[in-house]
């Protein structure tokens, strides 16, 4: 008798990735041989700087390979406070921070440790996916708020205020934004640090891409002293240092939500990797030539997709003011074609034209499509000669 294939009800508010999704169906026709040119993907396609991997190397060849504390070690959580302290000018101690197996794992473990069933959590659209899937395994609701387009999908203080309701518990902004590239203003963040903190509500600030800005200086919400009871930080060295398959990410946050982040991660992870804490420790205190490096090339890439995409006929495009996304609106293109979804719209670009890239049904919106340009100039060049094709084509 075949066993009942029962799975608990909590799981069924989570759905794969779309992201996954998308890069499945591009790996599908790849293993067929197809020369498919892949901007769907998230991450940077430069290596991790070599002083990071030599660290590495040296923490296994001292057999550094050992459990760790389960909220990372020590040296590791001075470094993050020291670098944030840095770039940000915040001012975190050792114990206000722990590390986990990436920022997402930094942001479940807040977000399990801070929503009861029932309880609203604020996310702005387009929203990173994740976040809405991890609120509901919680039992929480999300509470969409809508941003402008013709605004350049900004989050503003005054937009949060009218979703609060007394249910409201959490708050979650990610500046810069995966998909838009949209930046909150400091003004507009302080106001809703200020609003969260009159109102007992937490801010859960995803600073994933935070030191990949264009057009403004490094902020974070650290920096602004009212709130620091409220929020609850996470960052990575994914992006910032290309490491995102050494899983690596923090939280920075008031020390009694810390302490229950840690008692959760004890039971799933027990502590991060050994060596990939000994690569993130000599990223964060070595030289960040690396990052400087990586955003002047991200610059000139989103100068060279602007100008492609502007002029593409039927696309409408705002320039990014962060991250390495651009959010262009093919709606035009999707009537031309008679799409009916983003992912209509992107499964033909797939299957016509071997483009890759992630429909905006995936962040909450249905006439966009994210093209990422972490992406070698000429695959750039490639990509976007095919997507002019598509866009130029009858049907
Ligand atoms: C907005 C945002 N937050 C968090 C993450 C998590 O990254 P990681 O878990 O690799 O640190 C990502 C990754 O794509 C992201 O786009």
């Amino acid at each position: 008798m075949t066993a009942e294939m029962r799975l608990s009800e909590r799981l069924g508010s989570i759905k794969l990735s779309s992201t996954a999704k998308a890069a499945a169906a591009a790996e599908r026709l790849r293993r067929q041989g197809a020369d498919v040119v892949d901007l769907g993907v998230g991450e940077p396609d430069f290596p991790t700087p070599d002083n990071a991997k030599r660290a590495a190397v040296e923490a296994i060849e001292r057999n550094f390979t050992r459990y760790t504390a389960i909220g990372g070690i020590p040296e590791l959580r001075e470094a993050v406070c020291r670098r944030h302290a840095t770039d940000f000018g915040s001012q975190y101690a050792p114990e206000e921070c722990m590390i986990s197996v990436g920022g997402k794992h930094v942001i479940f473990n807040a977000i399990q440790s801070l929503i009861d069933p029932g309880d609203e959590a604020v996310i702005p659209v387009p929203f990173w996916m994740t976040y809405r899937d991890v609120v509901e395994y919680a039992g929480g609701q999300p509470v969409y708020v809508q941003t402008r387009e013709s605004d350049g999908f900004r989050v503003t203080a005054a937009m949060i205020e009218v979703a609060l309701t007394p249910r409201t518990r959490l708050v979650i902004v990610n500046s810069p934004s995966n998909p838009t590239g949209a930046v909150v203003e400091r003004t507009e963040f302080e106001a809703i640090l200020d609003l969260a903190h009159a109102r007992g509500i937490w801010v859960l600030s995803d600073e994933s891409y935070a030191r990949f800005l264009y057009d403004t200086p490094l902020y974070s919400a650290g920096s602004h002293d009212v709130a620091h009871e409220n929020l609850i930080i996470s960052g990575s060295v994914s992006k910032t240092y290309a490491m995102t398959g050494w899983r690596i990410g923090y939280g920075l946050g008031p020390e009694p939500l810390i302490r229950a982040m840690t008692r959760l991660q004890s039971h799933t992870t027990t502590s991060p990797t050994s060596v990939a804490q000994a690569a993130a420790l000599e990223a964060l205190s070595g030289p960040q030539d690396s990052v400087a490096g990586m955003l002047s090339e991200y610059r000139a890439r989103r100068e060279y997709v602007l100008s492609r995409l502007g002029a593409m006929p039927g696309i409408a495009i705002r320039p990014p003011q962060g991250a390495f996304y651009v959010y262009p609106n093919v709606s035009e293109v999707m009537k031309q074609k008679a799409c009916v979804t983003a992912s209509e719209f992107a499964s033909r670009l797939l299957e016509q034209e071997l483009l890759a890239v992630v429909p905006g049904d995936a962040f909450g919106t249905s006439e966009h499509i994210r093209i990422s340009y972490a992406a070698s100039r000429a695959q750039l060049e490639r990509g976007m000669d095919r997507l002019e094709k598509f866009v130029r084509g009858a049907s």
